[in-house]
């Protein structure tokens, strides 16, 4: 699959058939919103979050689309069902029809919000996202997972739901945190350990469609995660335990930085990768990355264990996504022994 490069824009096509789309990267490419519309549309619902530097509703009004935008409150315990029924009724309210489309202008929560809702809306309209967060550009917004949390756990009730277009604006990008570049920078490592890519090398744009350009292949050939694509959930299983258990205070890619060097150590643990790859791993994540892949003081391992059980990709027992000798690949089951053991040898913070 090929990045192609236009002016100030790079442009990854994620195929998948007839629902193949493109996404664009690059400073001002929110402007092109209409044309990732389909042509029928004469409404959209914008989801957004009021802290979201830039709005898509002045090029939708001069293309000649009514716009309704919703604001979502901020933080995880708005991503939820409650958040979906209130948009669903003023897509109801709105008189949005099954030619219109739903925007999501965000980063990743607002994207999944997004797409969740366009996938139930008269049983599934067309979604586009305009990402605003390295997260998002790099992961969330594609691939088409969809969701929101349970009070049961992140992520439980969703669908595969595929946008249209993205657009990832990296106007964006300039009023980040620090602490959301960093969580940028932890979905890089992990496309850095899937590929051995030197993502640092390149521009930030080249880096961005570069990740794209990964999850794209991944997506295209295991659309609905039934083998290949879990290798996007590397270092996630304990970092969506963490995320749980520090009721969200440890940010999602930071929580994956730690999951990746965890992962490593439980490689090692399991005899599938030697002390010099798990030093590596925390080269590359703590020296190039500048995360931290230390785990927080006070995080009970029986909680992170329990969670790790209950993780939506375990089939049978503890899964996890693991480097050995064929490269990163799933493994399961794998014993709480080993898993209790690579923990206690975490640094901690
Ligand atoms: N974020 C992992 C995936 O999209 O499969």
């Amino acid at each position: 699959m090929q990045v192609r490069i236009m002016s100030n824009q790079q442009v990854v096509r994620v195929e998948l058939g007839e629902r193949s789309y493109n996404v664009v990267i690059g400073s001002g490419v929110r402007t092109q919103i209409a044309s990732m519309v389909p042509s029928a549309a004469k409404r959209a619902v914008i989801i957004t979050q009021a802290t979201i530097p830039f709005s898509v509703e002045e090029s939708l009004v001069a293309a000649g689309i009514s716009t309704r935008t919703i604001n979502i409150g901020l933080g995880e315990e708005f991503k939820s069902l409650s958040t979906i029924e209130m948009i669903l009724r003023e897509c109801a309210q709105f008189g949005l029809t099954r030619n219109d489309v739903i925007i999501g202008v965000g980063g990743g929560m607002v994207t999944d919000i997004a797409g969740f809702a366009a996938s139930a809306w008269h049983r599934g309209i067309a979604v586009v996202h305009v990402s605003t967060t390295l997260v998002g550009m790099v992961d969330a917004a594609i691939g088409g997972k969809t969701g929101v949390n349970l009070a049961e756990g992140k992520n439980l009730v969703g669908a595969f739901w595929q946008p249209r277009g993205v657009l990832c604006d990296t106007d964006a990008l300039a009023s980040l945190s620090p602490r959301e570049t960093r969580c940028g920078n932890g979905e890089m490592a992990k496309y850095h350990f899937l590929t051995g890519d030197d993502l640092l090398s390149l521009d930030l744009n080249s880096r961005i469609a570069r990740c794209v350009q990964i999850k794209a292949d991944i997506v295209g050939s295991d659309e609905r995660e039934g083998g290949r694509r879990m290798l996007l959930n590397y270092g996630h299983t304990l970092a969506h335990a963490l995320e749980i258990a520090t009721d969200f205070s440890v940010a999602h890619g930071e929580a994956v930085a730690i999951g990746l060097v965890y992962a490593a150590l439980l490689a090692r643990e399991l005899g599938r990768i030697d002390d010099q790859r798990v030093v590596q791993h925390r080269q590359v994540v703590e020296g190039e990355y500048g995360l931290s892949c230390a785990l927080p003081a006070g995080v009970s391992h029986d909680e992170l264990i329990a969670l790790m059980h209950s993780d939506k990709k375990a089939l049978s027992g503890l899964t996890f996504v693991l480097d050995g000798s064929n490269g990163v690949e799933p493994v399961s089951p794998v014993s709480v022994d080993a898993v209790r053991s690579a923990l206690s040898r975490m640094e901690v913070r």
